[in-house]
């Protein structure tokens, strides 16, 4: 390489081309440090790729490699082995890492805080801390019992049940355990060979830019920055007519998973899954990525990665889809949805009392993989009309109740069967919790009257942050069913709570 430049990482060097590349660029695709993560870059938004810089955490996504030529970058992999064990231990002990994409991220912010000497009793120190980053899929309150955790977290074997819970819960197999927070759960980029070509989708157009580098293909591609907009964002359809006692009209909602569409193939091979350890709330259910890693591949003659930049998930992934309802005084009514194959079906399979009116919505694709849509904003109407905060139950799964307190605090119970791991099974219920909080109260996606989405920035859907969620309590109950997944049940029964400890708004989010 005859313009290098020597980085020091994890205790060695690297020599990395001397150009315009982020540390998160090098790290990943040079230097083969694949426990860093993208899930925004360039946003600088998520903190997935978080690492030390002369022990200071620093977002490298955002920073120019020639920045770092002469400073000490310590990735998760290269933290002492008694204090990345104890960090490990600490997210499996507490349920704080789920797919584990902004895990690693996490730690070393974490990290960087423990070395200062900040004190692990103090809750509110690790949530200040995580302003800095996205999680979508804990709810947050375990990832800080995670900081809680470490000065008296210990190794213990990951049992066979904790990751039968997730696959339950996750909707796709899972790997859980220590090395999933510290950057080793498998995620299908991470196993890509070194020298693959990348592939980008273009921006104006159908086609892909392939490139050696995932720099060059973005720049070929015609990416720019995303953007958050400051146009409005209210619901997208008119309610019906009717006499109705109740209505609710909700937006697009970006599903919001963290780790991007990726995939990567060999000629002739069976691509790398995007659902490698997540299910992405089942928006990547029918995601394009394996079969273009496939096609590239046998063209190009040589494995092809593929992957989605934040930008690209936003723009191509489908969304939960947008509704306006009302619901009469004897509990019937009229939901009217956007366009969505099976829709109708998935919710006459839980409120046959509302008739279903599919309308088209100039705006993104919709999904009915994803988290109970549309039966779920079935089962809250259904719900508003009783007088208490009833049992919400999922056919075929689990169920769910839930109360807000008068300080904000989400009391949850569950009957989940055989918890199998209730550690597990908590963290999946509080994300749940956290999810539908966010739903009701900050979510949306903003799209104009031709279709064209406004934010493509992963802050601006707004997913709440781990200082504004307040406490959730889970109660497991006695079931003495054999194992089912409750975490729909959980989403759809705190929506309904928040909505009632808010007097009914009639539009989501809340204003
Ligand atoms: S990937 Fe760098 S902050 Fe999101
Ligand atoms: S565990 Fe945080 S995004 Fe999945």
């Amino acid at each position: 390489m005859a313009d290098g430049l020597t980085i020091r990482v994890d205790g060695r060097d690297v020599l990395v081309p001397d150009d315009s590349a982020t540390l998160l660029d090098v790290l990943r695709d040079v230097a083969g440090v694949r426990s860093v993560k993208d899930g925004c870059a360039p946003q600088g938004q998520c903190g997935c790729c978080t690492v030390l810089v002369d022990g200071q955490p620093r977002v490298s996504c955002v920073t120019p490699v020639r920045r770092v030529g002469d400073r000490e970058i310590t990735t998760p992999d290269g933290l002492p082995a008694d204090v990345s064990s104890a960090w490990g231990a600490a997210f499996a002990s507490t349920g704080g890492s789920q797919c584990g994409f902004c895990t690693p991220g996490i730690i070393c912010r974490y990290e960087g805080l423990r070395v200062k000497g900040a004190a692990h009793d103090d809750r509110d120190v690790a949530a200040e801390a995580l302003l800095a980053h996205l999680c979508r899929c804990t709810g947050w309150q375990p990832v800080v019992d995670a900081w809680v955790a470490f000065p008296s977290a210990s190794e213990s074997p990951m049992s066979d049940s904790a990751a039968r819970r997730a696959e339950l819960e996750g909707g796709v197999a899972q790997v859980v355990g220590p090395e999933v927070a510290l950057g080793h759960g498998g995620f299908a980029d991470d196993t890509a060979p070194l020298d693959a070509p990348v592939a980008v989708p273009i921006s104006e157009g159908d086609g892909w830019a392939v490139a050696e580098t995932r720099a060059e293909a973005l720049r070929q591609a015609g990416k720019i920055q995303g953007r958050r907009t400051t146009a409005d964002s209210s619901p997208p359809i008119e309610l019906p007519e009717g006499d109705w006692v109740r209505t609710l009209r909700t937006s697009w909602i970006e599903p919001g998973y963290l780790e991007t569409d990726a995939a990567w193939c060999e000629p002739g091979g069976e691509p790398a899954s995007p659902l490698a350890n997540g299910g992405a709330f089942g928006a990547k259910s029918t995601s394009e990525v394996g079969a273009v890693a496939r096609r590239l591949a046998d063209e190009h003659g040589r494995a092809v990665r593929v992957l989605y930049s934040r930008e690209d998930a936003v723009q191509r992934g489908p969304k939960r889809p947008p509704i306006a309802a009302g619901v009469r005084a004897d509990g019937t009514g009229v939901i009217r949805v956007a366009r969505t194959p099976g829709i109708a079906d998935a919710i006459a399979a839980v409120a046959p009392e509302f008739e279903v009116e599919e309308v088209d919505v100039p705006g993104p694709p919709t999904s009915v993989d994803i988290r109970g849509a549309g039966w779920a904003e079935a089962a809250v109407l259904a719900a508003s009309m009783r007088d208490d905060d009833g049992w919400i139950e999922v056919p075929g799964g689990g169920a769910a109740q839930a109360t807000v307190a008068d300080d904000g605090s989400i009391a949850v119970r569950v009957r989940a069967g055989d918890p199998l791991d209730e550690t597990v099974l908590r963290s999946y219920c509080t994300g749940a919790a956290h999810m539908a909080l966010g739903w009701v109260t900050s979510e949306s996606l903003t799209v104009d009257e031709a279709g064209e989405i406004h934010d493509l920035t992963i802050r601006s859907f707004g997913i709440l942050r781990a200082i504004d969620t307040p406490t959730i309590n889970v109660v497991v109950e006695e079931d003495e069913r054999a194992s089912v997944a409750v975490s729909d049940a959980v989403f759809t029964a705190v929506a309904a709570a928040v909505w009632r400890s808010l007097d009914f708004p009639p539009t989501w989010p809340t204003p």
